[in-house]
């Protein structure tokens, strides 16, 4: 199988963020809003759909790092840049690339929400409702996914692919599967072995390879 299947073709991809921008508009005409994306994933999605608000707009950004470990969603999200606006009293929109235990964007809202904000919305591109942990609904959402680790449209594997136009499932190809599975065996974590180019761990499909879970902002 290939490695990359694509899910979402650019026109598609397009087609969102145009219906996104109208409804944001529409919802937030005579306002001011500022735009707030998650590093790294949501660069792409925020200049998109930026550029179709007709609404008085300023942008900012976060970094996030929200994994603890390889695989496993911790929820302890730790801030790597914080914002350079303030927030107090303004319409905050957080810009998301995809939501998946949510944890990272409840983790952002409550983080937001103590700034007291005159509101606050979240907008994601894609969201993976099957894996949700905490009770998070998007206010606006581009597409919602089976439970598929996707690249593309600002989405990584291992920092690659977020230059791709358009979503893509990933596929680990089978020698990499059989690396992760040697690896397993002796005991060496990904971090001691570094892969190849292209190398990475899979412990599960569902979860996708280890690598891009460790990056996962
Ligand atoms: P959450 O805290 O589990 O919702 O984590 C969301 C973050 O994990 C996103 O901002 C992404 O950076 C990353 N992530 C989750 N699923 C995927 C995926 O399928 N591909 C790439 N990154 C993902
Ligand atoms: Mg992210």
């Amino acid at each position: 199988m290939e490695k990359l299947e694509c899910l979402l073709p650019e026109d598609q991809v397009q087609t969102k963020i145009r219906e996104l921008a109208a409804r944001i508009n529409k919802d937030y005409a005579g306002k001011e809003l500022l735009v707030i994306g998650i590093l790294r994933g949501a660069f792409i999605f925020m200049a998109d759909l930026v550029r179709r608000l007709e609404v008085p707009v300023t942008v900012d950004f976060i970094a996030v790092s929200s994994y603890g470990d390889e695989t496993q969603s911790s929820g302890i999200v730790r801030i790597l840049k914080d914002l350079d606006e303030n927030v107090t009293g303004r319409h905050v929109l957080l810009v998301e690339d995809i939501i998946d235990t949510g944890l990272t964007l409840r983790y952002l809202c409550d983080y937001l929400q103590a700034r007291g904000p005159a509101s606050l919305r979240v907008c994601t591109f894609l969201d993976k409702p099957g894996r949700r942990k905490v009770d998070l609904q998007p206010d606006y959402r581009g597409f919602t996914i089976p439970d598929y680790f996707v690249v593309g449209y600002g989405l990584d594997c291992a920092q690659r692919y977020r230059n791709l136009p358009g979503i893509y499932i990933y596929n680990p190809g089978e020698k990499e599967k059989i690396r992760g599975e040697e690896k397993e065996e002796r005991g060496v974590p990904p971090e001691e072995d570094k892969p190849s180019e292209q190398a990475v761990e899979v412990r599960s499909r569902e979860r996708g390879p280890s690598e891009c879970r460790k990056n996962g902002i």
